[in-house]
């Protein structure tokens, strides 16, 4: 096998497969052996010891001095996550440098999850399996020690209708699940009305005795009719759409008493802070968190608290942790296939080395300047 001369430096191991697919093509890989995020620091050292590329994730921060070191040599850094906070995209244009991400393969994993944390929460299992592993299950009882919330023909709203949001308004309509739907930025009306038939063929059919709908709202209006809330929008802190903070003290007052969220996308679009509270004083009926404002969750963390440990679902952004989803490389299949891929056609100049037409560079504007948030995940 000839040698191409590229070195690639990755702050965390992304597979056995993928990793032995890139030095098997010739490129030199370097990784960060620990489960930790590297020091910032040592990102900065290794793109300025001129590597062509960077393969990184949520958790590193990539902006200006990283690009500053890796001037003249970073070629491409490619992101094994769908998301890309951790990426100042202005600092990557400014140094024109193209990102890639691994969007798509994680939908289903993701949305699944979001739904599953959903039915754990609602149904009450984790409360279920304590009592029973504590030996504290008395008698079956038609209502006793406690009883959960139904999903199957309820009303959620799904906050983003991205890749993601959409993938989980899919699952919700096989439990006969009433939608509504919003999206500060991009609303799939098309979408929209395919799911419309879908639920119109099922009622036609006799799968559901009533038929269900799917509509986009105003923001109040999905938190005030909602029984179940839940988040897929992508962290934008500033800028013309925000969604630092969307569920705040105000907005989390919007929702139903008996109603339940469940964050799957980014950890400060909640205030957890405010959400704390809510579980506390009930004005919600419970949460379910795969992400939070800061990650891992803090021990003196208001969400632990053990008051409303009955109420809150806490889980280790373990969201798209599937192996298929996480380690294929397969780059219709896997985040792995998908990361080595996007770095790939940048560095081995595929599509004619034209990064618009590279399918997963996310920074498209990366050569020709101006920028773009806001988009869904
Ligand atoms: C996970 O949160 C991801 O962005 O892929």
């Amino acid at each position: 096998m000839s040698k191409n001369n590229f070195r690639i430096y990755a702050t965390c191991h992304i597979g056995d497969a993928a990793e032995n697919l890139l030095r098997d093509k010739g490129y030199a890989l370097d990784v960060y052996p620990g489960p930790e995020a590297p020091a910032k620091s040592l990102i900065v050292e290794k793109a300025a010891s001129g590597v062509d590329a960077l393969i990184t994730t949520l958790r590193d921060p990539i902006d200006a001095e990283v690009f500053e070191a890796g001037k003249g040599t970073l070629k491409v850094v490619s992101q094994i996550a769908v998301g890309f906070d951790n990426i100042n995209r202005v600092d990557a244009n400014r140094y024109r440098v193209p990102f890639t991400n691994t969007a798509e393969v994680l939908n289903d994993a993701t949305a699944e999850f979001a739904f599953l944390m959903m039915g754990t929460l609602a149904r009450r299992m984790w409360d279920s399996e304590k009592m029973v592993r504590e030996q504290k299950w008395g008698a079956w009882h038609p209502f006793l020690p406690f009883l959960g919330d139904e999903i199957s023909g309820k009303t959620i709203a799904v906050l983003g209708t991205g890749r993601i949001g959409l993938a989980m308004i899919k699952k919700c309509t096989g439990f006969d699940m009433n939608v509504l739907c919003y999206d500060p930025v991009y609303q799939n009306h098309r979408f929209a009305a395919d799911m419309e038939q879908v639920m119109e063929l099922r009622h036609k059919l006799g799968m559901v005795r009533e038929k269900n709908w799917i509509k986009y709202v105003s923001l109040e209006q999905a938190l005030a009719q909602a029984d179940f809330v839940s988040l897929h929008v992508p962290l934008i802190r500033e800028g013309g759409s925000p969604t630092y903070h969307l569920i705040n003290e105000r907005t989390l007052k919007l929702m139903r008493k008996e109603a339940y969220l469940i964050n799957a996308a980014r950890g400060p679009v909640i205030d957890e802070n405010a959400l704390a509270k809510a579980l506390k004083e009930r004005w919600i009926a419970g949460a379910a968190l795969d992400v939070f404002e800061k990650e891992p969750l803090a021990a003196d963390s208001p969400l632990l608290d053990p008051e409303i440990e009955d109420r809150c679902r806490l889980f280790h952004h373990f969201a798209s942790g599937g192996r298929i989803t996480r380690l294929s490389i397969d780059p219709e299949k896997g985040m792995a296939g998908r990361c080595i891929q996007g770095l790939r056609d940048v560095l081995e100049k595929n599509y004619s080395g034209d990064i618009t037409r590279m399918p997963y560079v996310v920074n498209k504007e990366a050569w020709t300047g101006s920028g773009a948030d806001g988009e869904g995940i």
